[in-house]
């Protein structure tokens, strides 16, 4: 059964020890990101620190640090399995053809139709709303990083509509908090809200859920098309709808189960300096203009949670989220690119820096038209650099990943670089958002590759001798 909201989730983190909770004293500046990166690197448990100095409300840290906990915020065992109910139910085996086969494929419809959204009156977010003079304040927004330009929200869902088809769009943007009333606003120019920005001439209307159900969260990271709603992943992914409710002062919904929501609005016309802010790329993201959120209103539970993430030199916890990511769209892109059999973003490569991809390779120049039909998909399109292998390297094993790059690789041949739009985080092109990308071919090739010698052989002990060796194992005193 779907969680109703965060802190159904918690009590069953909490059941299973997966839940710590620290009733000492902290600092929201500096002292919970410390704590935080340390257990979270260490494989620790999600984090809820009960006496904030100066505030009422708790912060909940490193809810998604692990896959273990990543598998149970989405109640699944197998995310790849996720990945592929997706694809069934939107891609049935066999077009129905036969009036038969189209009435079987209305439960398939109907399920669908289950997890769109639903508009309900009221709910939990809505027990304290303040209208007159809300101010963030009252919110234990952490200092995360030293050189940080201030104290930022992390982990915001925030909920836009493109002003001309209605269509939502919600993604987690960071946003630094400048004053009671105002913040920054740092949706990347190639995101769905900096689209829905583009589209308005005037202030646009926006709010912002802080701590939610957790697919509703890791929802508002995944990488869907334009126009895609996330919520009704979020149901897909909770196999039940998201309940939602209107905002107070602002035309959109959130969902009602929400901890915290931030309504206002953003006028794309007015930018203001954000940052430094000490990134997931282990590095401070430069400062940089970006939109401003203007507060008018809070509506919130009476005794909410402050959720919070930490980010900083990888692992930490926005990687387990990304994981969820990669192994969710595989068999999204497998849809086009049948002959990908595995992918693996490491968390060194912080999503956008490095994806390897293995190919059923069936053709001379197929490796190269993966690169490009990748950089040609979605958000796919900001990597820096992608490595592609035979089906049978295993993706996730980097030290067979390399071997084989740095064997099989003629530089000249196999590596393709391409200009083209890059991360706004990526600090190492001359120009920002823009940049050169690499594709590495590090299958076997062929003379159909302008490789005309010989292809060596891999070596392998043959199957007798590993038999009669494991048989006599312990004979040999090892
Ligand atoms: C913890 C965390 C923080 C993020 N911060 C930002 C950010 O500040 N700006 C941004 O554009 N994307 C950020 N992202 C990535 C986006 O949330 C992600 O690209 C998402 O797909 C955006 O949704 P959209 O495609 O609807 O814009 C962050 C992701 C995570 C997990």
């Amino acid at each position: 059964m779907a969680y109703k909201d965060l802190r159904a989730f918690l009590a069953v983190l909490e059941k299973r020890g997966l839940l710590k909770r620290i009733s000492v004293e902290v600092e929201a500046e500096l002292e919970i990101s410390e704590i935080t990166d340390r257990v979270c690197k260490a494989g620790g448990p999600a984090l809820l620190f009960e006496k904030v100095r100066g505030y009422d409300i708790p912060v909940l840290t490193n809810t998604f640090g692990s896959m273990e906990r990543m598998c149970l915020a989405l109640e699944t065992e197998s995310l790849d399995r996720l990945g592929e109910e997706l694809v069934e139910l939107f891609m049935p085996e066999t077009l129905p053809a036969t009036l038969w086969e189209k009435i079987k494929a209305l439960p398939k419809l109907a399920q669908l139709a289950s997890f769109f959204p639903r508009v309900v009156k009221t709910g939990p977010c809505k027990e304290v709303i303040i209208k007159d003079n809300p101010s963030l304040a009252e919110l234990p927004v952490l200092k995360c990083w030293p050189k940080d330009g201030g104290p930022f929200i992390t982990l915001p869902l925030v909920f836009t509509k493109d002003p001309v088809t209605g269509r939502r769009n919600v993604g987690m943007y960071r946003m630094q908090v400048f004053d009671e009333r105002t913040t920054g606003m740092h949706w990347h120019i190639h995101k769905g809200g900096a689209e829905h920005a583009r589209r308005y001439e005037g202030p646009m209307p926006v709010a912002v859920v802080i701590g939610a159900d957790p697919a509703v969260v890791y929802a508002a990271t995944a990488p869907l098309p334009h126009g895609i709603d996330e919520m009704l992943l979020a149901g897909f992914l909770r196999k039940e709808p998201v309940e939602m409710v209107r905002c107070e002062t602002v035309d959109l919904e959130v969902p009602a189960n929400a901890e915290i929501v931030l309504e206002g609005y953003v006028d794309p016309r007015e930018l203001r300096l954000e940052g430094p802010f000490g990134d997931h790329t282990g590095f401070y993201s430069l400062p940089d203009y970006y939109p401003v959120f203007h507060l008018t209103c809070i509506t919130r539970r009476r005794h909410p949670i402050y959720m919070a993430t930490v980010v900083g030199r990888p692992p930490m916890e926005d990687a387990y989220l990304g994981k969820a990511t990669e192994r969710i769209f595989l068999p999204l892109i497998r849809l086009q690119l049948p002959e990908v059999k595995d992918m693996n973003m490491p968390f060194e490569g912080v999503f956008h820096n490095c994806v390897i991809v293995s190919i059923k390779k069936s053709y001379p120049g197929q490796a190269k038209k993966v690169m490009c039909a990748l950089w040609g998909m979605g958000l796919m399109a900001l990597t820096k650099v992608i490595i592609v292998v035979d089906e049978k390297v295993n993706v996730h094993d980097l030290s067979e990943v390399f071997w084989q790059v740095f064997n099989n690789v003629d530089p000249r041949r196999d590596i393709l670089i391409v200009d083209g739009p890059l991360d706004a985080l990526d600090h190492s092109s001359p120009t920002p958002h823009y940049g050169s990308k690499m594709g590495i071919d590090a299958t076997a090739k062929g003379p159909s590759e302008g490789h005309p010698r010989q292809w060596p052989e891999e070596i392998e002990m043959c199957a007798e001798i590993k038999e009669l060796v494991s048989r006599k194992w312990s004979s040999y005193g090892f």
